[in-house]
């Protein structure tokens, strides 16, 4: 693995460029999470990323553009709604779907006749595209880099303990530096390509904040309650970025009633056999505040608003991970709109 870091190295964005356009895999940062891109014009770079993800080749990828006319090219037609979002939300945390230009990023597209564009609002990748575009390639394809089923990287590290050593081909994948994503979360994602837009992500742009400037109403088909016309794609898989331990969801006032129940038991385990005892997480806005860390039980909080909780959410679970822990009791985050994005990440956690 390389590791550029435009802070350091002067010519690291230039590099990085050059990658892709020869047809390698470069991690990259964006303001949601880092992608695993690969030039979209080429079909063998983008195979690729799906090798090295692990990724069935018929789940779409989202492309890169540096601007909305480099977006253009990709498409037939960009409907009204597409449109609406893209001039409120670009450079921006929304994907939108779009009838996908005839021979234009197919294998990206997981052969569908759609196509998935977002233009990044990160510095380092807007220049990376930007670099790109000005040689010739002007769209970069990027999955979220991780392998399949796993959380997104949110930081450079996350990437590399996702790929260094883990297999053959995969220290291949370089990585561009651009420090902690600021939403955590990835995109909101958009279908624009049918009679009435559909959302198929929530992120940190809520529902109502689509609808408002799509000036409509907007259908949201969610795991439980699927859009049957929608492709079968990753991201709205049920079971999705999942940790490796067991997550589950449930209000405050269970986790403390659990707590009481197994906080003796965790303890004389603990006790008795250090090592063998079970590692059990709580993962609470509240709680901690009004009750003081149990003991055998590992302590994280969640943080009260929604931007903060998605920022920390995707490197929280990965340090429980880390951790070894087998259980993961997460508070359900509030019904309130703002919060949809994650919670939508969290249950689908939780049905792993
Ligand atoms: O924030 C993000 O969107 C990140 C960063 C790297 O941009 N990318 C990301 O990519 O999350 P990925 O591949 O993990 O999720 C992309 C999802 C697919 O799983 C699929 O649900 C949807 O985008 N998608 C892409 N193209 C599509 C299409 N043509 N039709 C329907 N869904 C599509
Ligand atoms: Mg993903």
């Amino acid at each position: 693995m390389r590791l550029f870091d435009p802070a350091s190295q002067p010519d690291a964005i230039e590099q990085a460029a050059q990658r892709l356009v020869d047809g390698g895999l470069l991690a990259l940062p964006t303001e949601t999470v880092y992608g695993l891109g690969a030039r979209a014009d080429d079909d063998a770079a983008v195979a690729r990323i799906f090798a090295a993800k692990g990724r069935p080749s018929d789940h779409p990828l989202i492309v890169h553009v540096p601007h909305t006319e480099a977006a253009l090219g990709f498409a037939t037609a960009f409907p009204p709604a597409a449109q609406r979002l893209v001039a409120a939300f670009w450079p921006g945390p929304l994907t939108v779907i779009v009838p996908r230009a005839p021979a234009m990023a197919t294998a990206a597209a997981g052969g569908h006749d759609t196509i998935g564009l977002r233009c990044p609002d990160h510095p380092v990748a807007l220049a990376l595209l930007r670099a790109c575009a000005q040689r010739g390639v002007l769209g970069v394809a990027a999955p979220s880099a991780n392998r399949f089923g796993r959380i997104s990287p949110t930081l450079s590290a996350h990437v590399v303990e996702e790929f260094q050593g883990q297999g053959e081909g995969l220290d291949e994948v370089w990585v561009l530096e651009g420090g902690a994503c600021d939403v955590g979360i990835e995109s909101t994602i958009v279908d624009c390509s049918r009679e009435q837009p559909v959302l198929l992500r929530p992120g940190r742009l809520t529902l109502a904040e689509i609808e408002a400037v799509v000036g409509g109403p907007v259908a949201w088909s969610r795991p439980e309650a699927p859009d049957p016309a929608a492709p079968k794609a990753s991201g709205t898989l049920l079971s999705h970025y999942a940790p490796r331990a067991k997550l589950r969801l449930m209000p405050d006032e269970q986790i403390e009633a659990g707590l009481q129940v197994l906080e003796p038991e965790l303890l004389a385990a603990a006790l008795r056999e250090p090592a063998k005892a079970p590692k059990i997480a709580v993962y609470s806005r509240s709680l901690w505040a009004r009750r003081p860390p149990s003991k055998g039980v590992v302590h994280r909080s969640m943080p009260g608003d929604a931007p903060t909780a998605a920022h920390d959410l995707f490197a929280d679970l990965r340090e429980l991970d880390a951790m070894g822990v087998e259980l993961i009791w997460v508070e359900t985050p509030p019904e309130d709109p703002a919060w949809d994005g994650v919670r939508d990440r969290l249950s689908r956690a939780a049905a792993a």
